[in-house]
């Protein structure tokens, strides 16, 4: 079996599908391995790291998928709409493709895919289940983005995070606000807790409130009877009553914080807009925002995709790909994630892939085969 490592050229994007140590359980597992030159330089996992571990370095991306029965990318393929090579062109005819493919906003991929009769798994849809918790790459990255968001905003900001308490007067803990409680939230707890800060969470799902309060943060709480809760854990969106008495209790707690971490995504919908360009006006100059859900249209009006910007002295940080900031290690929490997928698709005896299409994971998972677009959420069939 073969298997390709691609070198990502989306901007922004600083990970890559495979490590060294990665190659060698792939290599365990009966794939030759070949890898794009420079494809782990921005994640600082050098090419003869790779060579080291086992894998072949290939020159260019059409000599790395020569042949490839597997595709390992994080990020969709390039088209050329996206001003880069078209890299769904490359794919060879009936190849396993595997990465964050965002089926939902790149519709047209899934026939690129069909034409090279690719079979397509998107990470992203794994479903929330204990037997699949290997291999939940929205996890594996929340995990580290939240920890990066709390690093982000200490950087920004331009007082200290803990209560210090010295012979030349006491500096008073910074107050972080974090709304959204998942995966990214709460690491952002738990991050922003470490530092010294005074945390408070504030999120639509009831459940949240227990996980914020064994962190040590305070769990905001607005009156009402609505429950945010959805199927598989995830939030839906909330009436209009219920936006109005959380956008006042936001507001409140907002301009008492320094810093806001926002995180709140409901899955196949833009992020809820929680903080109003008037909020941002009620906030202390010199407060900071971290706007995670930027790429999905942000949580928090104003904030800029990939910019910096400073509106009445409030830094709203709108990063790209905040996992992306700690390649290193997301990375390889990622190529674990696609190695346990992996290892779920290829027989041990035979050393040859053999997918179960009634598996729940590669039932949830699978986009396109034999030229076919599968999955509901391709948008259109
Ligand atoms: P997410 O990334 O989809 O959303 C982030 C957070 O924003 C969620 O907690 C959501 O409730 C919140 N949110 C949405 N709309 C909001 C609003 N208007 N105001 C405030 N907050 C809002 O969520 P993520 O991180 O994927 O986690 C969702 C759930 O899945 C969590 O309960 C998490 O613990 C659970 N989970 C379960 C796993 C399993 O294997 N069983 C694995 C990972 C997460």
């Amino acid at each position: 079996m073969k298997l390709a490592v691609l070198k990502e050229r989306r901007p922004y994007e600083t990970r890559v599908a495979a490590t060294p140590e990665s190659v060698k359980k792939l290599i365990a597992l009966g794939f030759q391995v070949a890898v794009e030159k420079g494809a782990g330089e921005k994640s600082y996992f050098p090419d003869d790291a790779y060579e080291t571990a086992g894998a072949k370095i290939a020159s260019t991306p059409q000599k790395t998928v020569e042949g490839a029965q597997v595709v390992l990318k994080v990020q969709p393929p390039m088209t050329k709409a996206d001003g880069g090579e078209d890299e769904a062109k490359l794919l060879p005819e009936g190849a396993l493709l595997l990465g964050i493919l965002q089926s939902h906003t790149k519709p047209k991929l899934l026939e690129d895919y069909n034409k090279h009769k690719i079979t397509a798994f998107a990470l992203e849809l794994v479903p929330r289940i204990t037997r699949a918790q290997g291999m939940d790459v929205l996890s594996s990255q929340s995990n580290l983005a939240g920890y990066r968001a709390v690093i982000e905003a200490a950087n920004a900001f331009e007082r200290a995070f803990p209560l210090m308490m010295t012979a030349a007067g006491t500096i008073a803990p910074a107050r972080v606000l974090i709304l959204g409680a998942g995966v990214a939230g709460l690491q952002a707890v738990a991050t922003a807790k470490r530092l010294g800060a005074i945390v408070s969470v504030f999120d639509v799902r009831a459940a949240a409130k227990e996980q914020v309060e064994s962190l040590g943060g305070t769990f905001v709480e607005v009156e009402s009877q609505e429950t945010g809760e959805a199927a598989g854990g995830y939030a839906k969106e909330m009436s209009a009553d219920y936006k109005a008495r959380q956008a006042a209790k936001i507001k409140e707690v907002l301009a008492k914080s320094d810093i806001a971490i926002t995180t709140a995504l409901i899955p196949g919908k833009p992020a809820p807009r929680l903080i109003t360009a008037d909020m941002v006006k009620g906030m202390k100059p010199g407060s900071v925002i971290i706007d995670l859900a930027v790429e999905s249209g942000g949580n928090c009006e104003g904030s800029v995709f990939g910019e910096v910007v400073e509106k009445n002295g409030v830094k709203i940080v709108g990063y790209a790909n905040m996992p992306g900031r700690i390649p290193t290690d997301a990375s390889a929490v990622y190529a674990r994630n696609l190695l346990n997928l992996l290892t779920l698709c290829v027989d041990q005896d035979s050393k040859s892939l053999k997918i179960n299409w009634d598996d729940e994971i590669i039932q949830a998972i699978a986009l396109t085969r034999d030229g076919k677009t599968l999955h509901p959420q391709k948008g259109g069939a």
